[in-house]
């Protein structure tokens, strides 16, 4: 089976789904009331474990803070462009605050009333992420753009400090909103060996070297950028050995760390 493309069936919903497209340019008219209260309410309708909304959400509207957080966001100035940026904030806090006022007891060895661990921030960054997702296809259905800024992770002080999130949160996700100025037609996508059966089956060195000749097709049919063999060596030092991502994993430590200590 082929995933890349749709197959037969299709509905309004598929299509919406295969249509999207990230969008990083914006009319600057804000999102009426209307658009905000249906995205935010699908966003609240997305699955959560046990029920508990594990998350809560961002609403910046601050021109100073947008901006602020397109430069802690590794320089992204588009970002302060978006007339609606939404922090889906992992947010276990929120429970321990109830616990606070409620008479819990712990029962265990750990109290979990005020440690909380990497399963705990595990579950609550699903529900953060399943959350934005659905917000973005809600958007997307309205004809609203969207585009995730993964660096909202870096300079973790930093954001902490200007959000002014609590111990037990992590921004597991922000995304910025906004109609799109202009549509962009889909991507490619590689999906060949995507789906596996039963057990994860590794690829060899040859089916291996086979899926960087098609990265290259299909991302790079003009060619790779100077300096580099394939398209492997282009991602490695585009993504994986960059400044931002040597950010990233710092300020990714320091999350983990602030949630696992609760900040003391
Ligand atoms: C976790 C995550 C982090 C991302 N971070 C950024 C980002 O910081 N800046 C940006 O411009 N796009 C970001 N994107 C958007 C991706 O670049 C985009 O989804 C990808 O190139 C595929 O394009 P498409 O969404 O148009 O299909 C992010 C997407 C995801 C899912």
């Amino acid at each position: 089976m082929d995933v890349t493309k749709p197959g037969p069936l299709t509905n309004p919903t598929l299509e919406l789904i295969a249509q999207r497209s990230s969008t990083r340019t914006y009319d600057p008219a804000p999102l009426t009331d209307d658009e905000r209260q249906a995205i935010l309410h699908a966003a609240l309708r997305a699955p959560t474990g046990g029920n508990m909304v594990l998350y809560s959400i961002i609403e910046v509207e601050e021109q100073a803070l947008k901006e602020r957080l397109a430069v802690a966001c590794d320089d992204q100035p588009f970002i302060a462009t978006a007339p609606w940026v939404l922090v889906f904030a992992a947010d276990w806090q929120k429970w321990t605050d109830l616990f606070a006022v409620s008479d819990v007891e712990a029962v265990d060895a750990t109290d979990h009333r005020t440690h909380t661990g990497p399963g705990d921030l595990f579950l609550a960054c699903a529900d953060a992420i399943i959350a934005a997702q659905t917000a973005v296809i809600a958007a997307e259905s309205l004809g609203i753009g969207s585009c995730y800024i993964g660096d909202i992770i870096e300079n973790g002080e930093e954001v902490a400090g200007l959000l002014h999130l609590p111990p037990h949160t992590f921004p597991a996700a922000m995304v910025c909103f906004g109609r799109p100025r202009k549509r962009r037609a889909p991507i490619g996508r590689y999906g060949r060996g995507l789906v596996h059966r039963d057990r994860y089956r590794r690829r060899t060195g040859v089916e291996a070297a086979e899926v960087v000749r098609e990265l290259a097709e299909l991302h790079a049919p003009s060619g790779l950028p100077e300096g580099v063999a394939n398209y492997a060596q282009a991602v490695y030092r585009r993504k994986f050995a960059s400044a931002f991502m040597a950010e990233m994993n710092r300020s990714a430590t320091w999350w983990l760390e602030r949630w696992t200590s609760g900040g003391r």
